[in-house]
């Protein structure tokens, strides 16, 4: 945004400031000028239109880039903007400042085969709100049409969908750091982003303008979806030939009926790694279990109690395929911050609903955010229950890429590492698969937390065996 306004203040500049040579005469109406001139793009040059009266200060630059039908949709979309704006002006009653428009455009693309374009409108009508507007477009030099998303992805359903999702978090988390993280994003959809601009070679943009898609309160809203995300559906020439997409990652050689080393209870001094699953169950819990039961792998799920009784199923599947079932809390609040009663009670709530759904009560427990102190570490003593904390840390939640969670999983793995991951978010559990074969091909088995660290002593913390 920053750029923008300050390219826009920048050609502003040089064009209050340039004598307007190849003048051609004055056109109706009679305080309209306009000339042309090369535009700082290679092969594009620009009409620059001003007005300026009492009533209106007008400065207007077309791009001019030979080819007629963008040339033609760029003049249409200004054009129509600028009457608008002559509309409003002819409105205006007595005034004392002159009403303002600026309408100028960027190419932050332009190869031998297509080109992206910006076009910006700014206007300033006496008694509104100023408004900023922007249209964009990448568009295919030859045929001069745009081209849209769907072209981008190759035409799949499930690769378009893909990048709304992305966008959508792209616009969340812009809105995050606008301090608006409350507002919905669920009204952008697949049609808002069918018109895209290439940033640079690894990033697809949306500069959208104010009100374009979210109410004008937020202002102009940018957002961008990193190429790196999207290695698998960009792989067609025209996207290959906009971005620098990386080639497909190494398909996973099918997971051979891997003969599991361990798939009895216990570890001792073996080649072993506890893999956990924390803020579950979640809607990809039945996927992540299906894997871990054809591989024979064993692991460990801390669960948050307020989401047990609707799931006891799952957690009855857990327990009858030899998982381990931890404590989580039931609303995951930080437990330094509570009272011993709150400590206890959200402790005890949440194994009274483990109990209820499956017969046993756990024994473990994983404090959210890892926070522990003395106050919480002896009341889960008082309980009866061990910290579990881990020796891996994924940060799955904060990449959502599955083949970066994997990597780290594999790469920070040691004998009697416990592992930490989040079953609530589909890349984690798609990265699972990957985890585990690689880590069998180095010899790991996959044991639950008890078998790891045999008996747990309550009160005590453990990060790994
Ligand atoms: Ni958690």
């Amino acid at each position: 945004m920053v750029g923008l306004a300050a390219i826009l203040s920048v050609s502003l500049f040089i064009f209050w400031k340039m004598p307007p040579h190849s003048a051609e005469p004055p056109t109706d109406p009679s305080d309209e000028r306009y000339y042309f001139a090369d535009s700082k793009y290679q092969g594009i040059r620009s009409k620059f239109v001003a007005r300026d009266s009492a009533k209106q200060k007008v400065s207007i630059e077309y791009p001019i880039t030979g080819i007629k039908t963008i040339d033609t949709l760029a003049r249409k979309t200004i054009n129509q903007a600028d009457e608008e704006f002559t509309q409003a002006v002819k409105a205006g009653s007595s005034i004392s400042e002159p009403m303002t428009e600026t309408i100028s455009y960027q190419v932050p693309y332009n190869s031998a085969d297509h080109l992206s374009l910006i076009v910006s409108i700014k206007q300033n009508i006496h008694g509104a709100h100023p408004s900023s507007l922007r249209y964009f477009w990448t568009f295919d030099k030859k045929s001069g049409k745009p081209v849209t998303l769907r072209d981008l992805v190759g035409g799949s359903d499930a690769n378009a969908a893909k990048v709304l999702t992305l966008a959508r978090n792209s616009a969340k988390k812009t809105l995050t750091e606008a301090q608006k993280p409350d507002t919905t994003v669920d009204d952008i959809d697949e049609t808002a982003l069918q018109n895209f601009v290439v940033g640079n070679a690894t990033t697809i943009s949306w500069p959208f303008g104010q009100g374009m898609i979210m109410a004008s309160s937020q202002g102009e809203i940018e957002l961008s979806v990193s190429v790196n995300e999207l290695v698998t559906e960009l792989q067609n020439p025209l996207a290959k030939s906009l971005f620098t997409v990386p080639e497909p990652p190494k398909p996973v050689p099918p997971a051979p009926v891997t003969p599991v080393p361990r798939t009895d209870a216990s570890c001792p001094g073996g080649r072993c790694v506890a893999i956990t699953f924390d803020d579950g169950p979640g809607v990809h819990t039945t996927r992540l279990l299906n894997m871990l039961d054809q591989r024979g792998a064993k692991a460990t799920f801390f669960v948050l109690g307020s989401k047990v009784d609707a799931q006891a199923g799952v957690l009855r599947r857990m327990q009858d395929s030899g998982h381990q079932i931890g404590n989580h809390t039931w609303n995951h609040p930080s437990l330094t911050q509570l009272s011993p009663e709150g400590i206890r009670q959200e402790i005890s709530n949440t194994n009274d609903a483990i109990q209820r759904a499956t017969g046993h009560t756990p024994k473990i427990v994983r404090p959210p955010y890892g926070a522990a102190n003395q106050t919480v570490n002896a009341e889960l003593g008082r309980l009866g229950m061990s910290s579990i904390l881990w020796s891996v840390d994924t940060r799955d939640w904060a990449d959502s890429n599955s083949s970066i969670v994997c990597n780290r999983a594999v790469a920070n793995a040691r004998p009697g590492a416990i592992i930490l991951l989040h079953d609530i978010h589909t890349t984690s559990v798609d990265a699972v698969s990957c985890i585990l074969d690689a880590l069998s091909r180095q010899g790991y088995g996959f044991v639950t937390v008890d078998s790891l660290l045999g008996n747990t002593v309550p009160g005590q913390v453990y990060y790994g065996r």
